[in-house]
């Protein structure tokens, strides 16, 4: 077993009779020792709330959780820990963009631009907040090969644009859209920018003011790190324009029952008991993910994809769905005659975990006139050997029908 497999102990599972080949990372990563380690730690010797007690144990949580946010703001090149708010994951910082940000700024006749791309999570919460505001949902298109099409986007963009949010790399196709041109064309109609990072964030560096987004969100759970735990990273001005989501403990300034006064963000929008534990297990991550290094995750997933297209194409009656320009992490495929959720059952019983169907991604779907794929994701855990368990996986899987 490699060095790094062993820094992953559920890689050595068995399923079904078989060593586990673990080919669903887009849905969530494994996670290394040393989150796991820092979690039970925290429950084990550290427990406590934060931004509350008087104690020695939650002061010290406090300065953790505290750290945690401040690993997070550099990872992401923020400017200030102010601007990373702690939330459940991607879906629910979308949701807070949208239900926050949305409701004080849309107006009726304002627009909304997404991507034929999208997950769900990056439709849904901005239908709600249109349907509630008068606002309008546009979407660009992609070409047959699941490449964004810019001159559709930028067809798309009009002087009633306000907001533009869109993934940076599709968790269905793989597909990298080009950001940075994006961005310029958005900034150009003066709408806020939102990126969802969820499937590149350990893939891509990110550097937000680079980039120049307004927003962008990522979850723990895909980045090694603890479910339950995810970022927003907002601009301080806007953050501090935008009304609470939720209200509660710890993000007050004053109470009374004829008023209340909100502190401004992070505290803002984290109300009630932080997930601490969370928190410092994605530090924990974050650590992880700099003493990896980007470039050697990006550069191993790269070339086990690669093969994969390779070797999955050579199989006949099978087609890969998606052959952007520009590919990341996953590959989707159908095999002629199977039904995808046969396919993974059949993978399932070799020991091979993949995910099947329309990955949250039904209008994308739609679009391509299929109902969904089969996908396989990779990550640093990954051998050339686990490409060949699919391979075989599929070849006899297709033997059986
Ligand atoms: N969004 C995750 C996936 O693509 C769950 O599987």
């Amino acid at each position: 077993m490699s060095e790094m497999k062993s820094l992953f102990p559920q890689t050595q599972l068995n399923v079904n009779g078989h060593p586990l080949v673990y080919l669903d990372s887009a849905a969530t990563s494994l996670k290394p020792k040393s989150v796991i380690q820092r979690v039970q730690s925290y429950y084990e010797s550290e427990v406590a709330n934060v931004h509350r007690g008087a104690h020695f144990f939650a002061n010290q949580g406090t300065g953790f959780y505290e750290q945690a946010r401040e690993v997070v703001a550099h990872f992401l090149n923020a400017s200030s820990a102010s601007e990373i708010i702690f939330t459940r994951g991607t879906t629910e910082s979308l949701n807070l963009i949208a239900a926050s940000y949305g409701s004080a700024k849309l107006n009726p006749g304002d627009e909304i631009l997404l991507t034929q791309l999208e997950h769900h999570s990056n439709i849904v919460p901005w239908q709600m907040i249109a349907h509630k505001t008068g606002a309008k949902i546009r979407v660009a298109d992609i070409d047959g090969n699941g490449n964004l099409d810019i001159a559709s986007f930028k067809n798309q963009l009009t002087e009633n644009t306000k907001i533009v949010s869109f993934l940076y790399v599709s968790n269905a196709l793989g597909t990298v859209v080009p950001l940075k041109e994006m961005v310029a064309l958005a900034k150009k109609v003066g709408a806020v920018i939102v990126v969802d990072a969820a499937q590149s964030i350990t893939t891509i560096k990110t550097d937000v003011q680079k980039w120049g987004c307004d927003f962008l969100v990522f979850s723990g759970h895909k980045a090694f790190g603890p479910t339950g735990i995810g970022v927003l990273y907002g601009k301080q001005n806007l953050l501090n324009e935008m009304p609470p989501w939720q209200g509660g403990g710890s993000m007050i300034d004053q109470v009374s029952f004829s008023k209340t006064t909100y502190l401004s963000s992070p505290q803002r929008f984290e109300a009630g008991t932080p997930n601490v534990a969370g928190a410092i297990g994605l530090r924990a991550a974050i650590d992880f993910i700099n003493e990896i290094g980007i470039d050697e995750i990006s550069s191993k997933e790269s070339q086990l994809m690669k093969l994969a297209i390779e070797e999955l194409s050579a199989i006949d009656g099978l087609k890969i769905i998606g052959q952007p320009n520009k590919q990341m992490n996953v590959v989707s495929f159908e095999l002629e005659g199977i039904h995808h959720g046969d396919l993974g059952a059949l993978l399932d019983q070799q020991g091979v975990a993949v995910r099947v169907g329309h990955h949250c991604c039904q209008p994308l779907m739609s679009r391509l006139g299929i109902l969904g794929t089969t996908r396989a994701s990779f990550s640093i855990y990954n051998e050339e050997q686990d490409v060949e368990r699919l391979v075989s996986a599929v070849r006899k899987a297709k033997e059986f029908f």
